[in-house]
């Protein structure tokens, strides 16, 4: 087997992430994991979190790699990883009770993070939750040098990501449905966003 992905970010934050999904997922229920990445989240999550189906998501050359993390997993709540691009999702099907994604709206495009949400507007079940992790701006700044320096970089690697504007995501999401009902405080200058949608 091919060496697999490491992210040690995910090593850090899948703690205290873990200690919020516990709070807000219902055992039975379904995930549907956007930019899974390495697929370190997905392995530890399900594993974590035997009552909830997992399904990971990526672009297409990111497939291989959260297989590597998911080939050895004994549970049966964790799917194999299936291809979704926010730009052009390809499913049209209804989605699961909770939509999870880390770390991804400040490295997409602005038009791809518009895309999710006018996707997530479609599709997404009536009364589902939708729950966002990584680093937001308020009220047009950063909350922290170290993320006035992080966004410095990013802008450097891609010109289309940025960290994101709270207020701007969170218009995307209740044109999309959904309200907000918490904006938990995470280490390292992060947000865990959770909406949810009108029943
Ligand atoms: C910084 S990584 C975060 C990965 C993982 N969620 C984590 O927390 O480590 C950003 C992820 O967003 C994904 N991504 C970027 N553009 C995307 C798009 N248009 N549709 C779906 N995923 C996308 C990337 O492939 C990558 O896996």
């Amino acid at each position: 087997m091919s060496e697999r992905p490491f992210s040690q970010a995910c090593e850090n934050n899948k703690g205290p992430i873990l200690e919020i999904l516990q709070q807000c997922l219902v055992p039975g229920s379904s995930v549907l994991e956007i930019g899974s990445g390495t697929g370190q989240h997905a392995r530890y999550f399900a594993d974590h979190l035997p009552g909830i189906r997992w399904q990971a998501t990526d672009l297409a050359e990111n497939l291989a790699g959260i297989e590597s993390w998911r080939v050895d997993y004994a549970g049966d709540n964790l799917l194999p990883p299936r291809e979704l691009d926010v730009r052009k999702p390809i499913w049209d099907q209804d989605l699961a009770d909770a939509v999870f994604t880390a770390n991804s709206l400040h490295i997409m495009g602005w038009p791809a993070v518009q895309s999710l949400f006018r996707y997530l507007g479609k599709h997404a079940l009536a009364g589902s939750q939708l729950l966002v992790y990584g680093p937001f701006n308020y009220d047009g700044s950063y909350t922290s040098d170290s993320n006035a320096r992080f966004d410095h970089w990013l802008g450097l690697q891609h010109p289309q990501s940025a960290i994101r504007d709270f207020e701007e995501v969170d218009g995307l999401a209740v044109a999309a449905g959904y309200t907000l009902a918490e904006d938990y405080t995470m280490p390292a200058n992060n947000r865990l966003l959770r909406w949810c949608r009108s029943a």
